[in-house]
Parts: C-alpha cells; sequence; structure tokens
C-alpha cells in the first residue's frame, strides 16, 4: 500500500512529483504530500484526501528545488489526516515511506526520552527522528541512514531528504516494491515503473537491504554495510501510453476493452502448433521432477485467488495431478503439508501481495519447487520464486483487476498443457486442438465485449437490487465467484457467488422477487444440472440472469435476461464469461457513481497482512 515517488533533476520538481503520484494513486488515497528542496530548506505541503486536495493546496504555488519526494497514502497506523500525511519531517531529515514499522512504539519512547517530540500517529514518523538522531551525531546522510535502518523492524521502501545535503535523494528497500529511473542527466524513484515512465524506460530494481544515493552525477546503491554494490539497469518494454485512459471514462472501462490485446501479448512467442505444446521461456524442471511430483499448490488472494481455482480445473484435467488452491493468509499460518515433491504456483498481478509472498517463503523454507505468476516484472515474488511466468497484460491501474485476471487464466492454460504434454498425459494432437481454440480466444473476447450496450441496460434494469446472488458449476464455478467479488468492491453492492449445486443447502432462502440471481450456464456437461438450478430459483419468483450458449434457444424462456456467451471449449469458456460480469459491475457502479477506479477503502497492491 501507498506510494512513493522522488526526483532529482533540472525538470519542475513539484510538477514530476504530482504526475507520478497520480500514477500511483491507485496504491492509497488516503492523503497525498510532496517536499522538495527550497533555498536549502525542505518545505513540505501535505493533505488528507485524495491527490486533487493536494493540487488544491499547492495552487499556483512554485518552488525552485531541484530535488524532491512524494507520497501517496493508504493508512495503515493512524487515521487520514493532514497531520499523519507523508512527508514526515524531524530536525533536518523528511521521509516518504512504503510499508509497516514493527517495532516503532519501542522505538518512539527511546526516541522520545531523548527528547524528540512527535506530531502524528504514524508508524514512519520514528524513521525521520531516527536518521535526524544519527545526522546530529556527525555521520554521514548515508551512514546516518544506515545505522537507522538497522535498528528498524518491518518493512519499507523510503525516499529520504537530509537538510544541508541537498544536492541528494536517498532511498532505500526491504520488502516493499522500489525502482531508480535512470534519465538523461536526471534520476527518478518510485513504487512501481509506471509511476515515472514518461521519463525513462531504464530502470535499476532495488533488492532489499539496498540505499540508493542519488545526485546530479548519478546513482549509487549500496549494501546494509555502506559498500557500494554494482546494479545494471535494465530496459522495460512498456510505454507510458498504457498508463493512460485513453478516452475511456474509467481506467477499469479502458482496461475490460484491452483484455482482447493483452491475451494475444501473453500469447504471443508461447505456442509451438507443430509440437501441440506451450514454450514457456523461464520454465525449466528436472528432468524426473514432474514425474514425481505429488501435488500442486496455488496459492493467491482475491481475483487472482479465483484465478488459482480455475488453475485446479486445468492443471487436474489435463495433468491428472491433485492440485489444492489455497489463500495466501491461510496456507502461511496453517503449517502447510509441501515438500520437494510439491509443486507451489503462486499467482500474483503485484507480486507484492503480503500473504502471497509468505506462503511462498514458507513453502521455500520446506524445500518445495516455487514458480510465480506475476504481471509486474521484477517484483518480489517474481524475484524469490525459482521460476517465474509473466501475463502481458501490461500496467494495471483500476483498483479491480480484469485484463490481468484473464491472463493469469491463459497462463495456467498454457503451463497446464505444457505440464500435460511433458508428463504424456495430452497427446501430441490433443495439445494441437487446445492450441487451436486457445488462439480464436482474443477474438471471441472481441465478439463478447460487443454485448456491453446490452450489460449496461441490464445494469440499469437491476441497479436498485440490494443483493445479488452468483451460481456457476464446475469450472465456471469461481468465475461466480469473481463476479460477486468485482460487483462487492467497486458498486457496494452485497453480492454472494456461490457452486449452483450448494443453493439448496442456504441460500435459496433468501431468494425472493427481489433477488437477482446471475446463472453462468453455458453448455457443459453440468448444464442440465444448471438448468435446474434456474428452475429452482424461477419457482421462488427470482429474477435470473443467465450467461448461455448462443446454441440455447431455450433459456430464453426460462429466465429474465440471457446474455449469450460466444462458444469454446469449457476451459476456456471462463474467460469469455468474465467480461459481461465485469461490464455488469462496471455499469452498476457507474450509475451508482462511486468511484470506479479507486473504490473506498481497498488498495491496489496489499503490501500488508
Ligand atoms: C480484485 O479486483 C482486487 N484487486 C484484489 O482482490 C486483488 O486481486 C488481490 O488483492 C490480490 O492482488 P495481487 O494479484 O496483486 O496479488
Amino acid at each position: 500500500m501507498c506510494g512513493i515517488v522522488g526526483y532529482i533533476g533540472p525538470r519542475e520538481t513539484a510538477k514530476v512529483l504530482i504526475e507520478g503520484l497520480k500514477r500511483l494513486e491507485y496504491r492509497g488515497y488516503d492523503s497525498a504530500g510532496i517536499a522538495i528542496f527550497n533555498q536549502g530548506k525542505v518545505e513540505i505541503r501535505r493533505k488528507e484526501g485524495k491527490l486533487i486536495k493536494l493540487e488544491e493546496l499547492i495552487g499556483e504555488e512554485t518552488f525552485d528545488g531541484k530535488v524532491g519526494i512524494g507520497h501517496t497514502r493508504w493508512a495503515t497506523h493512524g487515521r487520514p489526516s493532514d497531520e499523519n500525511a507523508h512527508p514526515h519531517k524531524a530536525g533536518r531529515v523528511a521521509v516518504v515511506h512504503n510499508g509497516i514499522i514493527e517495532n516503532y512504539l519501542s522505538l518512539k519512547e527511546i526516541l522520545k526520552s531523548k527528547g524528540h517530540i512527535f506530531t502524528s500517529e504514524t508508524d514512519t514518523e520514528i524513521i525521520s527522528h531516527l536518521i535526524d538522531e544519527f545526522i546530529q551525531e556527525g555521520n554521514s546522510s548515508l551512514d546516518a541512514v544506515r545505522i537507522a535502518l538497522d535498528k528498524i523492524k518491518g518493512s519499507y521502501a523510503l525516499g529520504i531528504l537530509i537538510e544541508g545535503d541537498e544536492r541528494s535523494l536517498l532511498a532505500a528497500k526491504k520488502e516493499s516494491p522500489l525502482v531508480v529511473g535512470i534519465g538523461e542527466g536526471e534520476y527518478f524513484i518510485a513504487s512501481d515503473v509506471p509511476a515515472v515512465l514518461p521519463y525513462t524506460k531504464n530502470f535499476i530494481f532495488m533488492e532489499d537491504g539496498e540505499i540508493a544515493l542519488l545526485s546530479a552525477e548519478g546513482v549509487k546503491v549500496f549494501n546494509v554495510k555502506g559498500e557500494e554494490v554494482s546494479k545494471e539497469p535494465k530496459r522495460v518494454n512498456w510505454n507510458s501510453l498504457m498508463a493512460e485512459k485513453g478516452g475511456y471514462k474509467h481506467f477499469m472501462l479502458k482496461e475490460i476493452f484491452e483484455q482482447p490485446r493483452a491475451v494475444i501479448d501473453t500469447i504471443r512467442g508461447r505456442l509451438s502448433e507443430e509440437k501441440g505444446d506451450a514454450v514457456l521461456e523461464n520454465v525449466h524442471f528436472a528432468p524426473t521432477f514432474l514425474k514425481k511430483m505429488k501435488r500442486v499448490s496455488l496459492i493467491a488472494c482475491g481475483t487472482s485467488y479465483h484465478a488459482a481455482l480455475i488453475g485446479k480445473f486445468l492443471i487436474e484435467e489435463f495433468c491428472r495431478i491433485p492440485v489444492e488452491p489455497d489463500i495466501g493468509s491461510e496456507f502461511r499460518y496453517r503449517n502447510p503439508i509441501v515438500g520437494e515433491s510439491n509443486l507451489l504456483i503462486a499467482i500474483s498481478q503485484s507480486g507484492e501481495t503480503a500473504d502471497t509472498l509468505a506462503a511462498l517463503r514458507e513453502a521455500k523454507r520446506k524445500g518445495t519447487t516455487t514458480l510465480a505468476i506475476c504481471n509486474v516484472v521484477e517484483s518480489s515474488l517474481a524475484r524469490e520464486a525459482d521460476q517465474v511466468i509473466y501475463t502481458h497484460a501490461g500496467p494495471e491501474i483500476g483498483v479491480a483487476s480484469t485484463k490481468t485476471f484473464v491472463t493469469q487464466l491463459v497462463i495456467l492454460f498454457l503451463l497446464a498443457l505444457h505440464m500435460g504434454r511433458e508428463l504424456g498425459i495430452l497427446s501430441k494432437e490433443e495439445g494441437k486442438a487446445l492450441i487451436e481454440e486457445l488462439v480464436r480466444v482474443p477474438h471471441l473476447m472481441e465478439e463478447m465485449l460487443k454485448a456491453s450496450n446490452q450489460v449496461s441496460k441490464i445494469a440499469r434494469k437491476y441497479l436498485h437490487a440490494r443483493d445479488f446472488l452468483y451460481l456457476g458449476r464446475g469450472i465456471n464455478y469461481p468465475i461466480a465467484l469473481e463476479g460477486a467479488l468485482k460487483l462487492k468492491e467497486i458498486s457496494y453492492v452485497h453480492a454472494e457467488g456461490y457452486p449452483a449445486g450448494e443453493m439448496k443447502h442456504g441460500p435459496i432462502a433468501l431468494i425472493d422477487r427481489e433477488m437477482p440471481v446471475v446463472v453462468l450456464a453455458t453448455k457443459n456437461e453440468v448444464y442440465e444440472k444448471v438448468i435446474s438450478n434456474i428452475e429452482e430459483v424461477k419457482a421462488r419468483e427470482g429474477m435470473v440472469i443467465a450467461l448461455a450458449s448462443p446454441s440455447d434457444r431455450e433459456i430464453v424462456h426460462k429466465v429474465d435476461d440471457v446474455i449469450f456467451i460466444p462458444e469454446t471449449i469449457p476451459s476456456l469458456t471462463p474467460i469469455l464469461l468474465t467480461i459481461p460480469l465485469q461490464l455488469l459491475a462496471y455499469y452498476m457502479a457507474d450509475f451508482k457513481g462511486t468511484d470506479v477506479d479507486q473504490p473506498r477503502n481497498l488498495a491496489k497492491s496489499v503490501t500488508v497482512e
């Protein structure tokens, strides 16, 4: 949570910081602030609320400093307020922070006894006091930061300004993401790459325990002992337009419509039609590993967990290996049974979700082979897993996951296909048939998107419903969960996803003429069972919105509304079913006037437990 940015260079510093924060606002929007050197002194402007409030506060004010840091907050310690907004300054030191300092209370007591006066309820404020303490003892800026960080327990990505050293900007990382952008005579720090993409495509990806010293002359990186380490900048192939709305009302809508492109990019170069196999550039299992493998664990949170549930169906079907999906926060505290004969696949858009990362670390500690599926290149999860496969969805700015979810499904399909081929469970011909169907998917997604007007009318019709039920069976059941999650998180309408067969064990009691029930009823081996569930809902006067196969003309007479889903094989149908459910949630939220891209209380990347 929280986003940090920093700049040193000839441009108008405040403008670069504000633009960077706009691109990071999805990480938190409880308050925002900047600190800039102005004639040797650090000037701070910070404000509770969204970034626009900070912009209003700054107004026409200009700063002549060439070094600055900025922050957008998702509150953990201390409510959203001007006082708790970053940057925090003590003595000569100003700090922006993303992370959590676990031992801040004990450090605060020690600092208070030395005369330090605190003005906020945050854990972050102790960092500025601590560094200032060591500056006052006569240490250099780098040493003061190094010594202070040695005393801190917890996670941090930091941007630091120190009065008396106005030609430098310091940054440090432990367990929270931080990149250093390398421009022509200008340098940046940021929580992620898109924040500074308009200025550079060359980045140093900071490792835990490293401190960067940025000056007009360049960037030096040091380890915890203060020794300089050599870091090669890497070039990213995202472009800044990917992180802009491009004429759409919201990022979420743009990202929904980008999905066919995201799937094409994710598949590109990864298919061998000749061999009937997927070519996954970084995936290499030891020769006998797959044959000896007893179980696959799929770990994730939120929407990525719904992808994991689909992954179970795909891997079990294509590989005939038992698969156990698990929520990161449950897995990590359960003393999970994993080890050398298991494969753990961690799925995360951001690659920074604390619970997913902790689960991966726990599995690694027990000797498990690990693989990450991530969208953010060089994220913590991507770096810590033994192997990584990237979804090529591009930056996702809307807090609700959309294009990254469907590309996770594509990667799981490719991985299951590849493992199935390696294990000899799938024949070359079967592999070829699966590939043939997969390459049709982007076109079918385009077809599906043409239903957006129809979905918008359905959203209008059911706008006043207070609760929704989503039902699905088999591989479509996780999509019922995902549809319900999308509706909840952006429109604030209560929604439950359920396996359709479970309805009679409880949720059926909720059904009356006020309750819309979204039923995923495409033709597959459980179709007849789903139709029976529709009958059960209708018998109790519930309203049914069915997502059905175009060949199913009967269903029109059984339900209130039908959205037809282009025909494909059952293992790829979830990708197509996802689109109308994303659109339904989007239009409901838009009609209600909620903040679609930045829903209340949420953040894009959940880097706290
Ligand atoms: C879903 O729309 C949310 N953005 C959320 O559930 C998200 O999927 C979850 O926090 C996991 O994030 P990750 O994929 O970055 O790990």
